[in-house]
């Protein structure tokens, strides 16, 4: 037999480690998972929302397109509408956001007749070109953010507006 033996106190301190840890650790994980969880899970970056404007509807002429999705912030789901200024030009769509990025008002398209056929920002008197260029000596330093798009089963499907790629 060995003659190691365990005196009491040194039975009740491993005894009593043991348990408080356990106890510690079921406390501990549960908070843990809580505010982990929703960073473990990402969001759904890069997804695409379908929006009811049918493609083939497309003119050259810009046109205001709403569309509402499920947006999941940390632990609190809302739905948000968003907007978008869309046409077609050739081939291409060109989905615009209509945050002005002087101040982040809403631009409306055509709307100050001394400037027709422009985006303008009626706040700080923004003004931008059909294609989102910030035209010069107005309050906007960048030119509107532009939405990327796909198409799918005849629909127009909205991504995340990113500001514009300079070429
Ligand atoms: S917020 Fe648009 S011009 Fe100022």
């Amino acid at each position: 037999m060995s003659k190691e033996r365990v005196s009491r106190r040194q039975f009740l301190n491993y005894t009593l480690t043991g348990v408080g840890g356990f106890m510690a650790a079921g406390m501990l994980m549960p908070m843990v998972r809580f505010a982990v969880d929703p960073v473990l899970k990402g969001e759904a970056a890069g997804d695409f929302i379908a929006t009811k404007q049918k493609v083939s509807e497309l003119t050259d002429e810009p046109v205001r397109v709403d569309f509402t999705f499920k947006q999941k912030d940390a632990w609190y789901e809302s739905e948000v509408t968003n907007t978008a200024w869309v046409y077609k030009d050739g081939d291409k769509i060109v989905a615009l956001s209509p945050i002005c990025k002087h101040l982040g008002c809403t631009v409306g398209w055509n709307t100050n007749k001394e400037h027709p056929n422009q985006f303008f920002c009626p706040c700080h008197y923004g003004r931008y070109e059909k294609d989102g260029t910030n035209i010069p000596g107005t309050p906007p330093l960048a030119p509107l953010d532009e939405y990327p798009y796909k198409e799918k089963g005849g629909f127009l499907y909205l991504g995340k507006a990113e500001p514009r790629k300079e070429a």
